[in-house]
């Protein structure tokens, strides 16, 4: 099976080929993914929140990141695994970002890492590439940021915001990323970034035209039952789906038609009759 490369994602916005990532964060799930046409799965730190029932993205550790990527790259033999570097493994220092990305890159097995922010992460992201290493930006709404944000608020909707964002992707791109996640802000500005920069930009709340989208896996299958975000859609409502199966399962324990014939191994004839004798 041919691995989905760097080069091949930036040449989906020269085809002008629209494409849809997504989120993974165990072998299972990775594996399911990985035998759709989704180019890229990201091993996102939402998974502080999707998997480990952190309020925020700020707790999860590197070694619970690479836990859950090393687990995903085992599933994964098609599509780019990207990791996102969590919160404070690589603000601090180019030293943090490097021996951060080389821990996914060796310990992993992944293809790159996804970091937050504009021009101040500048120096991060160019020491990562010019190591071989490659990076997915990400600007706008950066869930790191919770609280200098104040919560998820939408950004990019003030002149000078819009101008910002444009310094930053501009930046982002001319470091050397091969691609940037555009999160939480206006379509338009949305539209604005993807027709200036020439990576592909993947939009996450971020209107229809940028060149790709991606979601957490959690949100689009409905493995929540009741929270849906504005920035996603729900394809399929798994939840459901799971909690039948319980209920089925625990009523065919309670009437005892599981586990059946099928699912039960039986004693040989001469063991039975050898047990019987001495039972009796
Ligand atoms: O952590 C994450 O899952 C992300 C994407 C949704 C962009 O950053």
């Amino acid at each position: 099976m041919k691995k989905i490369t760097i080069n091949y994602i930036k040449r989906l916005k020269s085809e002008e080929q629209p494409f849809a990532t997504l989120t993974a964060y165990d072998y299972t799930s990775a594996k399911i993914v990985d035998a759709t046409d989704v180019p890229i799965i990201l091993v996102g730190d939402s998974a502080a929140m999707v998997v480990l029932g952190y309020e925020t993205t700020i707790p999860v550790t590197m070694d619970e990141m690479i836990m859950l990527t090393s687990a995903v790259c085992r599933g994964t033999q098609r599509a780019l695994v990207i990791a996102d570097l969590p919160f404070m493994s690589y603000q601090a220092s180019i030293t943090d970002a490097l021996h951060s990305a080389g821990r996914f890159m060796k310990e992993a097995g992944v293809s790159g890492v996804k970091l937050e922010g504009g021009i101040r992460m500048i120096p991060q992201i160019r020491a990562l590439v010019d190591n071989g290493i490659p990076v997915m930006g990400h600007i706008g709404l950066t869930p790191q940021s919770f609280h200098q944000f104040s919560g998820y608020t939408v950004q990019g909707k003030s002149v000078k915001a819009i101008e910002n964002l444009l310094a930053d992707a501009h930046a982002v791109t001319e470091a050397g990323a091969f691609s940037l996640v555009l999160e939480g802000i206006p379509a338009e500005v949305g539209k604005l970034i993807t027709d200036q920069i020439s990576i592909p930009t993947i939009g996450i709340g971020a209107g229809p035209y940028c060149d790709g989208q991606i979601q957490v896996f959690h949100d689009i299958l409905g493995l929540y039952g009741d929270f849906i975000p504005k920035h996603t859609k729900q394809f399929g409502k798994i939840s459901e789906h799971i909690t039948e199966a319980i209920q089925a399962y625990i009523q065919q324990v309670e009437n005892r038609s599981f586990p059946a014939e099928e699912n039960s191994t039986h004693l040989s004839a001469s063991v039975l009759k050898n047990l019987s004798s001495k039972q009796t």
